[in-house]
């Protein structure tokens, strides 16, 4: 027989009986920590615990559902806001953490996480109310709520800060989520041995942090959401400069309606292929097989002067209020009226581009883009004085190449001169090779995860200008190498299924395509954990355009949509020559590249 393990509950009659205010106190809290050595590594610091109710107003809680690129609820909930601290045993470090605990009426004895972006862990510890779950935020040991990582990650010029790299990379999560499971047990009575459904979702870098997950606390987890996950992270993060090198190589920077040109005409002759003409590339795959962008060159362009203030993009920084981080990001630009047509060194920089890197000896070394992508790395800036377009290196791979690969405490590259094709595998190469264990997160053996009763869901754009839709296939492609080498993929879409979304962008929906956009991931999921309920296609809303509010069932990796000739349905087809498209080795390395 199963008892309410703490005194407050055993005198309720039932747990529901208790109210927020009778829980959130701090004497409950300091009661429900664990002792030292009932989480191996970690001792909480009792005298560091706060707790009080938080009576929420208006709609004022903003989710962070989904991660970053997501709306979220507007919803209002009272919760108890507590933190806790703990110190890693010998270290004589502190990581606070903070909880939300639903009232105890609320409770659905579940646990959810969400995943942050860029270099910023998730910093909202609010997200899991609107499911009746306890959910954190950790600041990581290094005061991760003020701080990005990529603001500590040296100590200096040539010192690597490991402790932080360990926690941004995987632990801190980890950590937080074994303390927040004992804490809700704790907290609302539950016996130790009572299920809490554990829930992670997000995207980008909070998709490479639920990987991180899946992979490093497999049997934690039993939902998963990851979207366009930035891992393979030293590949990822390099990619960002690999179309400056391209230009540079190339000696030609297009001017950036050139290049816009190119994607608009790219969309909509491939459009078609699909079998639908809506504005979507549903079939990314059809176009690399089928469209030459030759075909383009020639076709006039114009666009209209505008000064513009960029924020960079996608995968980039998200603290605005950080003018220190802000001013390497953004950049206020003046863009004076482009007409022209399409020149033959314009497709060349995109077709270069879409191909990938390969090392001067023809080698690949990695993915990119799918064709019809934003070639947003690429763009250009325009020097008055000479008035023509120069190299603008984008500060995302300028900086990871500076800090994470030269380890110097630098913003970004000043030159690519002297910069090969060459170069940028080399960079790669050591990036892999030194953050194999913390950043790159493409371990591919789930099977904990899988024994454990964990499901995933990965999801992608498949337009996605900042991380490769490849990418996330090739990482799919890889954990069922390792753990279903007789490849019968039936089985594994028991635990880990993957979805691509036609024409999305970056963790959201794509201006040049209007295309669905999975809106209830975490309604899916927890009926495939708490009910059984096997999803086989994702659901997704068309939100602009000629189909808005259309709500189409995605299909599931590896099938492939193809809409019926003049009806508005379409049907999943396993397609060979098309799975091939995106089918990649990297011969560049020396070692398997996940
Ligand atoms: C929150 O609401 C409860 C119940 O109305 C009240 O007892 C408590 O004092 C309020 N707390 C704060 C901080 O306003
Ligand atoms: C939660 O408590 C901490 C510590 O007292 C405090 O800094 C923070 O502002 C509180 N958050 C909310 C939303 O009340
Ligand atoms: C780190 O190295 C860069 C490049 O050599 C230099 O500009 C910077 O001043 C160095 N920082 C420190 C603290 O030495
Ligand atoms: C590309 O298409 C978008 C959206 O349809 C449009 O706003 C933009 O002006 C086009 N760009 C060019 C260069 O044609
Ligand atoms: C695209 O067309 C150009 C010009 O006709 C040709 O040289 C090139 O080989 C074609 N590319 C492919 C992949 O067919
Ligand atoms: C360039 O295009 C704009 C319209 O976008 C037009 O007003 C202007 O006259 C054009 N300039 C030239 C030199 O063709
Ligand atoms: C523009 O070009 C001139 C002449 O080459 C150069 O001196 C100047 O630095 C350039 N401006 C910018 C902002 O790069
Ligand atoms: C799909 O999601 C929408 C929006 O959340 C929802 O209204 C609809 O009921 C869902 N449909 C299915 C079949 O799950
Ligand atoms: C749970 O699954 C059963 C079928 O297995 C289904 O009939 C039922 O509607 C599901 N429950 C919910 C809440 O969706
Ligand atoms: C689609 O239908 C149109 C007219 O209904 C027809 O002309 C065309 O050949 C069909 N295309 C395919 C691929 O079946």
């Amino acid at each position: 027989m199963r008892q309410p393990r703490n005194a407050l509950f055993a005198l309720a009659t039932t747990a529901s009986a208790a109210s927020l205010s009778d829980v959130c106190t701090v004497s409950h809290v300091k009661n429900i920590l664990p002792s030292d050595g009932t989480l191996l590594g970690i001792n909480m610091l009792p005298s560091a615990v706060t707790a009080s109710v938080y009576n929420a107003s208006s709609s004022s809680s903003s989710s962070s559902s989904g991660g970053m690129g997501m709306g979220g609820s507007s919803s209002s909930y009272n919760y108890c806001n507590v933190t806790v601290s703990y110190t890693h045993p010998g270290k004589d470090d502190t990581v606070v953490i903070k909880y939300a605990f639903p009232s105890p009426s609320d409770f659905k004895n579940r646990f959810y996480v969400a995943g942050g972006g860029g270099y910023s862990l998730n910093s909202d510890a609010t997200g899991g109310l609107e499911y009746g779950a306890v959910s954190g935020a950790t600041d990581a040991g290094y005061d991760a709520f003020n701080n990005d990582y990529d603001s500590v990650v040296l100590q200096g010029n040539g010192s690597v800060n490991w402790d932080a790299t360990h926690m941004f990379g995987y632990q801190a999560l980890g950590e937080m989520t074994l303390i927040g499971k004992e804490l809700s047990k704790g907290f609302y009575g539950l016996a130790s041995d009572d299920k809490v459904y554990t829930y992670y979702e997000g995207c980008s870098d909070g998709g490479r942090e639920g990987m991180s997950q899946v992979q490093r606390w497999g049997e934690e987890y039993d939902g998963v959401i990851t979207g366009a996950p930035a891992f393979r992270y030293a590949q990822q993060q390099v990619l960002h400069i690999f179309s400056s090198v391209v230009e540079h190589t190339l000696d030609y920077y297009p001017p950036p309606c050139e290049l816009a040109k190119i994607v608009n005409a790219t969309i909509a002759a491939c459009d078609p292929l699909d079998g639908r003409t809506d504005g979507v590339v549903s079939r990314t795959d059809l176009c690399k097989l089928n469209f030459n962008l030759t075909s383009i060159i020639g076709t006039p362009y114009s666009c209209a002067a505008q000064t513009s203030t960029s924020l960079g993009f996608g995968f980039s920084k998200r603290n605005d209020h950080k003018h220190k981080r802000q001013a390497a990001g953004s950049e206020t630009s003046y863009q004076p009226a482009q007409n022209g047509t399409v020149s033959a060194q314009g497709v060349a920089v995109a077709q270069a581009i879409y191909n990938g890197l390969h090392t001067t000896q023809g080698e690949r070394a990695y993915l990119s883009w799918q064709i019809a992508s934003e070639l947003s790395d690429a763009s250009s800036t325009y020097n008055s004085t000479t008035g023509k377009w120069e190299l603008d290196i984008t500060s995302m791979g300028g900086e990871y190449v500076r800090k994470f690969v030269q380890l110097l405490d630098l913003d970004n590259l000043d030159t690519l001169d002297g910069v090969t094709y060459d170069t940028v595998v080399g960079w790669m190469d050591t990036a892999m090779v030194r953050y194999y264990d913390t950043l790159q997160t493409t371990h591919p053996d789930l099977t904990a995860f899988k024994q454990s009763g964990g499901k995933l869901l990965h999801y992608h754009g498949e337009s996605d200008p900042s991380v490769p839709a490849a990418s996330s296939v090739h990482y799919w492609q890889s954990v069922r190498a390792i753990m279903y080498p007789d490849e019968s993929d039936a089985d594994m879409s028991d635990f880990y299924q993957f979805y691509l979304i036609p024409g999305a962008a970056h963790c959201g929906t794509n201006t040049l395509q209007p295309g669905p956009y999975p809106q209830n991931n975490m309604e899916t999921m927890i009926e495939w954990v708490e009910n059984g309920t096997k999803p086989s296609r994702l659901n997704a809303t068309v939100s602009s355009g000629d189909y808005a509010g259309e709500t189409q069932m995605l299909c599931q990796w590896p099938t492939r949509p193809l809409w019926q000739n003049g009806s508005d349905t379409f049907s999943c087809v396993r397609d060979e020559k098309s799975v091939q498209s995106w089918t990649y080795d990297f011969p560049a390395f020396k070692i398997p590249v996940f």
